[in-house]
């Protein structure tokens, strides 16, 4: 095989969405005997490195999992931390993805955000709206069966509104309504820490998804462990529901 097509069959093989449940910020402050805050910053740090690393491999979309629906229940200190890491860490990066050519969108219900945070994710946003390097999505305040309920509502109007019979909501329509719709579906989940749940994530959008588990705890996930990710999924045969051969009869075409 020359150079030039193992390049591009290696390419292929590349993820085009990666999505990451961030896993471990308390566990990896706890073993340096430090607050659970102080995994957090150290999170925020993985999460410039991989963010780098995906935009420079032209990964097209990578969605992070920052904070669920379930995370209010956090104690409060530990949410107010977050939520300032939030707005600092955007503050202070916005201008570096934006130079990059990144696009940042967030998904999750804005609304319990303080006023200035969700001010300034509008604002993030439209900003780099017509960037068209990597798409770079925040989900926060974010829960797989909330968006799928926002899908189904959304659904309903239209059915209230005479747009559509109740016959028209297939699977299909659906996907119209839930987050993401406009960009492929996740390649690759990526979960550290060693927890071996989905956790709420993009249950919708991740049906055909492959997961990859690592022990690593995300403060200390670095591009390496993002290569050995991607090169894993590589090795993967997704078949989408279709039997062995046909699979490698589409491979082959
Ligand atoms: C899970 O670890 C992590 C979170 C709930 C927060 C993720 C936030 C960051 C990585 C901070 C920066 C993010 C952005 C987008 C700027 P955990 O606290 O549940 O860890 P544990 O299971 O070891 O306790």
């Amino acid at each position: 095989m020359s150079a030039e097509r193992s390049e591009v069959t290696a390419r292929d093989c590349w993820p085009r969405h990666v999505a990451i449940v961030m896993d471990g910020n308390g566990r990896w402050a706890q073993r340096q005997s430090l607050p659970r805050t102080a995994g957090h910053r150290e999170g925020a740090k993985a999460v410039r490195r991989v963010v780098q690393a995906c935009s420079e491999r032209g990964i097209e979309v990578l969605t992070l999992f920052a904070f669920s629906s379930e995370n209010w229940g956090r104690p409060r200190r530990e949410i107010e931390v977050l939520m300032s890491l939030f707005l600092t860490t955007l503050r202070a990066e916005i201008r570096r993805l934006d130079n990059a050519n990144i696009r940042l969108r967030f998904i999750g219900d804005p609304n319990a955000f303080s006023a200035t945070l969700q001010d300034y994710i509008a604002k993030a946003q439209r900003r780099t709206a017509a960037n068209t390097g990597l798409t770079l999505v925040i989900a926060a305040n974010y829960g797989g069966r909330w968006d799928i309920a926002q899908a189904a509502r959304r659904a309903t109007e239209e059915v209230a509104a005479g747009r559509l019979q109740p016959a028209d909501i297939t699977p299909e329509l659906l996907q119209r309504f839930v987050c993401l719709a406009d960009v492929p579906e996740p390649d690759l989940f990526i979960r550290t820490a060693g927890e071996l749940r989905i956790s709420n994530f993009l249950l919708w959008q991740m049906a055909y998804t492959e997961l990859y588990f690592t022990d690593r705890l995300w403060p200390d996930f670095d591009v390496d462990d993002l290569e050995t990710a991607c090169a894993a999924f590589a090795g993967r045969q997704r078949r989408f529901g279709l039997t062995n051969e046909q699979t490698a009869r589409q491979d082959d075409a």
